[in-house]
């Protein structure tokens, strides 16, 4: 298995896995680095509502803990027939460690729809913006 199929895979088994006893609206989300290694993650709610996370912000901690920090590309997998989008904060976590990722966004038959970060995220504040 190479390339999408790939990643649409990881977030596939990781989807299976999210705790969203709440919503009911299980997302997973799988990203490759910039050296090739792929980590994955679902969302995982809170009975205390906001404390919820989202499936990109848990990839890309396992990304973190894994000992990489640049993300090349990444795919998102929600519940039903309808790709979404990454929301507003999850652009953001992006950004930080890929501000020139490719975003997928699959549905469950594995078509994709891919988009660039900056244009998801237009004028990003970033690392860079810190600096003077
Ligand atoms: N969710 C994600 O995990 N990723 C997204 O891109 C959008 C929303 C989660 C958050 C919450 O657990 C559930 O989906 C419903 O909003």
């Amino acid at each position: 298995m190479t390339g999408l199929d790939d990643l649409f895979a990881h977030a596939n088994a990781a989807r299976e896995r999210a705790y969203a006893p709440y919503s009911h609206f299980g997302v997973g989300a799988a990203l490759r680095t910039d050296s090739g290694a792929v980590f994955s993650g679902c969302n995982v709610e809170n009975a205390a509502f906001p404390l919820g996370v989202c499936a990109e912000t848990s990839a890309i901690s396992a990304m973190i803990a894994g000992g990489e920090r640049r993300i090349a590309e990444i795919l998102v997998l929600g519940p039903g027939p309808k790709k979404i989008a990454p929301c507003g904060a999850c652009r953001q976590r992006i950004a930080e460690f890929g501000a020139g990722a490719r975003v997928h966004l699959a549905d469950e038959r594995g078509e994709v729809e891919t988009f660039a970060l900056a244009d998801l995220l237009p004028r990003a504040f970033g690392p860079e913006s810190l600096k003077p």
